[in-house]
């Protein structure tokens, strides 16, 4: 069989995705892609024509648990040969050295490609069929920002959208600014269009995706548009309740967005605020650009402005150089803000960025060991900052039936709380209210409440 015959009829695909919100709305763009070429979408990777791995290089597990997965298909490869097509895309194929292992250990995987052409799937696939030769198209950066992509989102009630493309700000441990570009933003008007029509498709909360939306500077004929200013421009889309963002970096987090959190009701209260470390010799040689004490002020400022916000973070363990004392630092600084959560991460070596030229690397059982001191500090906090719903009514956006208990829903509070909770049938979507019954480190539980004590 030729790549021709393979494509000549309906054909299923199977997209796995590694990393960050990022990377999945990356591919729910191409399964949108996809499905208006004529595709089916299927779960089962087993029975799929074509698979698709979009990768993550952010660290070291993901890349191993990519080369892993990929190393399973060689055997239904070398059996079907052109009636199964292997693509591999996203950050890993960013690096050259990726893609050379790819070419030199993977020689069967057919159509390699990278961030910022991930609209050029379809014709990826295309030219496979007609030139029956593998297709490898890596762009060193973003050109124009391509617009009107269609997506298949996970949720008909939720949806994401970039608002911004790349990252300036080269943290020193960080590899996305060589594997995503610089920095990008969307024209307003354009988001504002996108977000309009995801309303007359019944989304009711989006979140707005970006490396840092504080630096988001949107360029029209009418000028330029800040974040805060986006905020409010995407609130007054009737149809949209629930407006998030990810992510936002400490050092350039304006007043004016405080503010919108305070003046506008659509704005989830909650944000993500990556403090990474709590020794300004640590934040230092990270290049983040703030001190501990410029973070406490920051965090006093927008609790001061909005007392019920929830407030998560990012934390990495580990960083070459990070001594006892600076871990405590951390620590501390972990027990004083109360965060309702927190992603932690071991350090972990990325190729090309100047952290992994030091040759101070902390050990890895010295990692562990401050590893698990910081996550107990984090659950400890998390669990805490839960028990305070209890015998709350929150507002719920209902995601669907729970998958840790039959019979019952989760769903998100504003707060990005997920919530378990019983009530009738039909809730999918909507927006109810929930009495907090129970809590626990990640979840609270409850029952759908009255809606007139909302
Ligand atoms: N090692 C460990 N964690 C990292 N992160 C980014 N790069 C690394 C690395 N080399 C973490 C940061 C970032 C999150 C998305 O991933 O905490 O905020
Ligand atoms: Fe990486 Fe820093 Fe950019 Fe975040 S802000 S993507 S951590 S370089």
């Amino acid at each position: 069989m030729t790549y021709k015959e393979n494509f000549s009829d309906k054909k299923k695909f199977h997209i796995t995705t590694f990393g960050c919100q990022m990377n999945e709305h990356d591919s729910e763009i191409m399964a949108g892609m996809l499905i208006e070429k004529g595709y089916v979408q299927t779960d089962n990777r087993e029975e799929a024509d074509i698979v698709i791995f979009n990768t993550c290089s952010v660290r070291e597990n993901a890349d191993k648990r990519f080369f892993g997965t990929l190393g399973q298909l060689k055997h239904k490869k070398m059996q079907q040969k052109e009636a199964f097509t292997v693509c591999v895309c996203g950050c890993m194929m960013q690096q050259q050295h990726v893609v050379d292992t790819i070419k030199e250990k993977y020689p069967w995987v057919d159509v390699i490609f990278g961030t910022h052409n991930i609209h050029e799937l379809p014709k990826l696939l295309d030219n496979l069929h007609t030139e029956q030769i593998k297709q490898i198209d890596v762009w060193e950066d973003g050109r124009e920002i391509v617009e009107d992509l269609p997506a298949k989102r996970l949720f008909r009630h939720k949806s994401f959208v970039n608002i911004m493309y790349g990252c300036n700000n080269f943290c020193s441990y960080c590899i996305v600014p060589y594997t995503r570009g610089r920095e990008r933003s969307r024209k307003p008007e354009d988001i504002v269009k996108e977000v309009r029509m995801l309303a007359a498709d019944g989304v009711k909360e989006i979140t707005l995706l970006g490396q840092n939306v504080n630096s988001y500077r949107g360029r029209s004929d009418a000028g330029e548009t800040d974040f805060a200013d986006l905020i409010y421009m995407l609130a007054d889309i009737e149809g949209i309740d629930r407006i998030r963002f990810m992510t936002s970096h400490p050092k350039d987090l304006s007043d004016k967005l405080i503010d919108a959190f305070r003046n506008c009701d659509k704005l989830c209260k909650y944000i993500h605020l990556p403090v990474q470390a709590g020794s300004d010799a640590v934040l230092k040689d990270m290049n983040r650009k703030y001190t501990a004490d410029d973070y406490r002020t920051l965090v006093k400022k927008i609790r001061a402005a909005v007392p019920e916000i929830a407030i998560s973070t990012d934390i990495i363990v580990g960083f070459p150089g990070e001594t006892e004392e600076d871990f405590e630092e951390t620590l501390k600084l972990v027990r004083e803000t109360e965060y309702d959560s927190a992603f932690t991460f071991l350090y972990s070596i990325r190729k090309g960025t100047p952290a992994a030229r030091r040759e101070d690397q902390v050990p890895e059982e010295v990692k562990h060991h401050r590893f698990n001191r910081l996550v107990e500090a984090v659950n400890e906090s998390s669990a805490k900052k839960n028990h305070a719903y209890i015998g709350r009514i929150e507002r719920v956006l209902v995601d669907g039936t729970s998958r840790s208990k039959e019979g019952t829903y989760e769903g998100r509070t504003d707060s990005f709380k997920l919530v378990n909770f019983t009530g009738e049938a039909g809730l999918e979507g909507k927006i109810v209210p929930v009495k907090i019954t129970g809590a626990n480190t990640f979840s609270l539980t409850g029952e759908t409440a009255d809606s007139l004590k909302l």
